[in-house]
Order: structure tokens, then C-alpha cells, then sequence
């Protein structure tokens, strides 16, 4: 069975279908320098039909780093590397953005510079694990330190600069990065930010500095076209949480709206199976917001099927779905939505690290056929 009169197909604003792929860290950079590598082009321009490829979460400096092995942007060896990803991704006429992150508190001494504390809203401990080496053992984040008042303005001047480094590296555009517990979603929540400076307490507050990082990567991009900005609303994990996320972050969807951004991009769940009710009044609310203010695009996430994603585009919930997990072992997404399938399942033991396999050995359907008639 077909299935290529998919409303997930088509086109929307400059992006050639709304299969796009959801950010993915894989952890496979060369070390050391945290440096994107061939491996990593060749899976990127294996999956260069997406509408729009966000490319993996990218730290911004030193500071920003979380992981072992996640590529940056704040040398000249990654942009450099950066760069071959993106022609090789424009050779076969794909689009690609960049995720640009700051990890904040969820990070290790031993990812850090001269092994310094990781720098976040407050001193309180991250609960989540990281990895610190090739091992991948999981790991207790560190201590952090709390950011001073007047530090904050030195990391929204690196989200500018990773911008520009990006758009140099041959990006169509960036992605910030303000979700999944890292450092903008820290500044944002309540159950985190318990500063008494003009970054934290009232909502204002708490917005006040992922607003800033919002327009001095619109500026630095030059463009509000090339910028879009992921947030994970209804996520909770120990203090990581908000006493209002509808409120918080549809506040925060109209600040972004203003700046007429390209899309906001929600992690709505990661398990439909036991989807949060709150989903269904919260997220369309922050949507209303964002385009309201004057934002384009909503671009949904979390677990979809190709199925639900049709339905979630057809009845005009969201413009695009980002796949995540699904587009690892189906390099040709799109193709296979057009027919109907198959789709292969991903395999998390080679998610993160490792080499090609679990990453650049999958086959798409035209591979396969040419083999079974070879
Ligand atoms: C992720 N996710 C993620 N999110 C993000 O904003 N930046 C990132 O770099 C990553 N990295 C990452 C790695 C791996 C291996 C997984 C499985 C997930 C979250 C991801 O983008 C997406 O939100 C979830 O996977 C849920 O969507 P799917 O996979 O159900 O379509």
C-alpha cells in the first residue's frame, strides 16, 4: 500500500516536506576537540530528505559542554568540521540546522575547563547521569557553581558567536536549545531558578535571560527566518519542573513569537501510550501564544507515528513533526512514509558512541531492493 498523497509530503514555507528530524546526540566526534567528523557527514547526508534535518545539540563554549564526544561550535576545527557536514547535506539537497546548547548544571568537573564546577541558575545538584568518557558509564552530574549577575551576559555573547559560527559552517539556520533540563529550561522553570536577581523570581525574570539569548541569536543570524527555539513543557524530573508550565511557557512562546521566529518545536511527550492529559489544553495554548506574537511555524514532537503525525498535520494541531528515534535505522524516512513502510526499529545500545554501527550501516528501501535483485 501507498501512502504518497501524505499531507506529511508536502511542503511548507521553504522546507520540501514536514518529516523533519528531531535533534539526536550520538556522541561520535572525534576526540579530543569535540570535533565533527566524516562519519557524522555521511550519516547527516544519509538522511538529507528530511523537510528540515535539527542537527544534534551543539555546545555553544567551553562551559557548555554535558557528554563525551558531543561536537561544539566555538573552535575552528568544529566549524570547520561542521562545514563538511553541511555540503555534503546541501549535495543531495537536504536543509539542516544546528542545536546550539548550553548543558548549565548537567555536566561533570571532568567535561569541564581546568575541571571547574559546571555553571547553572543556582548551586543545587542535578539529579540526572552523564558520561565523561569513552566508557559511557553513567556518572552523578557535579556540584555546580551559580552564574553571577554579571556573568550572564558573557554566555548569551556565546550563543551569538556559535550563531555566526554556524551560519559561516554553512547552516540553513539554528535551533536554541530550551528544553530537556538543560541550561535555558533551568533558567525558565520555578522548580529550578530560585534566584533573587533580576534573572529569577517573577516570571519576567525568568524569562529575562532565555529572551536575551532568543534575540541575540536572531540578530546574530540576521534573519528571524533561520531561527527556532525547542521547549519541553510538560517534561518533569525531580526540581526540574514548573508550578505553571502553561503559563511560563506560553509567555515565553509570545516573547519568541515577537521576534517572529521561523518555528517553535515542542517535545510534547516521550510516550504516547501514557500521554499526559495536560498535553491537549496546554500545548495548543503556547501555540496560540507564538503565533499570535507573530511566530510561523509549530513544529510537534514525541514519539509520533507516522500515522499519528499525519493526523497531527491534517487537523492542523502542527505544521511539521520532528521524528526522532525513528529516523535512526530509516535513513529514508520520507520514502518510506510514502509507501507505507516498512520501518525498521532503532536499537538504543548504539545510540550513543561507538562507530558506524547502530549509525551509518542502515539501508534505505532502494538499497535494499537493488540488493534482493542483485
Ligand atoms: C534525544 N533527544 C534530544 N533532544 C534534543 O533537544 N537534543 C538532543 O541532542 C537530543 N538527543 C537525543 C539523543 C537520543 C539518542 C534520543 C533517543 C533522544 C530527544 C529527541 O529529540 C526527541 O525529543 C525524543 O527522542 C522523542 O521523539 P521520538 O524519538 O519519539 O520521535
Amino acid at each position: 500500500m501507498t501512502n504518497s498523497e501524505s499531507v506529511l509530503l508536502s511542503p511548507i514555507e521553504s522546507f520540501a516536506n514536514r518529516v523533519w528530524m528531531a535533534p539526536l546526540t550520538r556522541s561520535r566526534s572525534t576526540m579530543p576537540g569535540n570535533i565533527p567528523n566524516d562519519l557524522m557527514a555521511t550519516y547527516y547526508e544519509q538522511r538529507a530528505t528530511a523537510g528540515l534535518i535539527i542537527a544534534e545539540a551543539t555546545p555553544i563554549s567551553s562551559t557548555a559542554h554535558g557528554y563525551y564526544a558531543t561536537p561544539g561550535i566555538h573552535t575552528d576545527a568544529q566549524q570547520a568540521g561542521w562545514k563538511a557536514v553541511t555540503d555534503r547535506v546541501h549535495a543531495k539537497g537536504g536543509k539542516i540546522f544546528l542545536q546550539l546548547w548550553h548543558v548549565g548544571r548537567v555536566s561533570n568537573n571532568a567535561l569541564q575547563p581546568d575541571n571547574q564546577a559546571p555553571v547553572g541558575p543556582t548551586d543545587v545538584i542535578s539529579q540526572s547521569k552523564t558520561y565523561i568518557d569513552s566508557s559511557l558509564e553513567r556518572q552523578d552530574n557535579s556540584k555546580p557553581r551559580a552564574l553571577r549577575t554579571e556573568e550572564i551576559p558573557g554566555i548569551v555573547e556565546d550563543f551569538a558567536s556559535a550563531t555566526k559560527r554556524a551560519k559561516a559552517a554553512g547552516f540553513d539556520g539554528v535551533e536554541i536549545h530550551g528544553a530537556n533540563t538543560y541550561l535555558l529550561d533551568q533558567f525558565t522553570r520555578d522548580g529550578v531558578n530560585t534566584r533573587t536577581d533580576q534573572y529569577g523570581g517573577s516570571l519576567e525574570n525568568r524569562l529575562h535571560f532565555p529572551l536575551m539569548v532568543a534575540r541575540a541569536v536572531t540578530e546574530a543570524w540576521g534573519d528571524p527566518s533561520g531561527v527556532g527555539y525547542r521547549i519541553s513543557p510538560l517534561s518533569e524530573h525531580k526540581d526540574v519542573r514548573d508550578s505553571d508550565p502553561q503559563a511560563t511557557f506560553s509567555t515565553l512562546a509570545a516573547g519568541l513569537g515577537a521576534l517572529n521566529l521561523e518555528y517553535l518545536h515542542a517535545v510534547e511527550t516521550w510516550d504516547r501510550t501514557s500521554l499526559d492529559p495536560r498535553v491537549e489544553t496546554v500545548i495548543p495554548a503556547i501555540v496560540k501564544s507564538f503565533k499570535d506574537a507573530g511566530g510561523k511555524l509549530y513544529i510537534a514532537n514525541g514519539d509520533y507515528s507516522p500515522q499519528q503525525a499525519e493526523d497531527a498535520v491534517d487537523s492542523g494541531w502542527a505544521d511539521a513533526v520532528a521524528f526522532g528515534r525513528p529516523w535512526i535505522p530509516n535513513p529514508d524516512l520520507p520514502a518510506r512514509i510514502a509507501m507505507g513502510g516498512p520501518y525498521r526499529e532503532p536499537i538504543p545500545e548504539s545510540f550513543y558512541g561507538g562507530g558506524a554501527e547502530g549509525y551509518t550501516e542502515f539501508q534505505t528501501l532502494k538499497q535494499e531492493e537493488e540488493a534482493a535483485h542483485s
